[in-house]
């Protein structure tokens, strides 16, 4: 079995108790920061200094989505303020690879997003600068949208182009992940599952997670990464 990674999305709990919010989600593989400027995404959440008091208390590790405009000059500092993995947009960004590095530089796993209708082809030569992809499953901005099936061949395209690279690259998918849509993301080749409302949403976040991941860890196939 290839064991998935969930990461619930904090845009998803309740933002005046946050520590509590993060201890609900500690059995998650890594905590999910949206982080969202109102330039590239109509709506606005938090930034770096909110983002520094939640990698202070979080039990578990931080994954940073910035949905932000001008990646290159912000992304970095979200790297130094020693976050395990820093996702830039790759609309948002001039120089993926020069930003891929810094991050790297820094400490920092670097991520890179593709809106929907962003095609994955002209990136593939760079996955070996990546150690995730975030596939967008809905348009980015807002939790709580129905999981596009239309991006469903390109994860399979990025899944083969991996494979065939040999990148140990993990494909991340965010956005309507529910405990019946993870199994088509799986299926075409994610490894690793945001969410925000089926995790929060729930009743019971712990128990909501370990269903996601029963249903999102697929039976091992070829060089399939994490
Ligand atoms: C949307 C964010 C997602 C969002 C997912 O732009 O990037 O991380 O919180 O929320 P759900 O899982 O409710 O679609
Ligand atoms: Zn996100």
């Amino acid at each position: 079995m290839t064991q998935c990674c969930i990461n619930p999305s904090i845009l998803s709990a309740d933002f005046v108790n946050l520590e509590a919010e993060l201890q609900r989600i500690s059995t998650a593989d890594a905590v999910h920061v949206d982080v969202m400027d109102n330039h590239f995404v109509p709506n606005l959440t938090i930034g770096l200094p909110v983002v520094q008091r939640i990698q202070a208390v979080s039990p578990i590790p931080l994954d940073a989505h910035l949905m932000i405009a001008d990646a290159d000059r912000w992304a970095p500092g979200f790297a130094d303020a020693g976050l395990a993995s820093v996702t830039f947009h790759a609309e948002a960004s001039l120089a993926p690879v020069k930003l891929a590095r810094e991050l790297r530089s820094r400490g920092s796993k670097a991520g890179m997003a593709l809106r929907p209708a962003t095609p994955v082809e002209p990136y593939l030569d760079m996955l070996t600068e990546l150690d995730m992809l975030l596939i967008m499953t809905v348009e980015p901005g807002f939790g709580g949208q129905a999981f596009l099936d239309l991006t469903l061949p390109k994860i399979r395209r990025a899944r083969a182009a991996i494979d065939g690279s040999g990148a140990g690259v993990a494909i991340q998918v965010d956005g309507g992940i529910t405990e019946e849509t993870i199994v088509r993301a799986a299926e075409a080749g994610a490894t690793v599952f945001v969410a925000g409302s089926a995790v929060y949403g729930a009743d019971d976040p712990a128990a909501a997670i370990e269903r996601l991941r029963g249903q999102g860890s697929r039976p091992l196939r070829g060089a399939s990464t994490e």
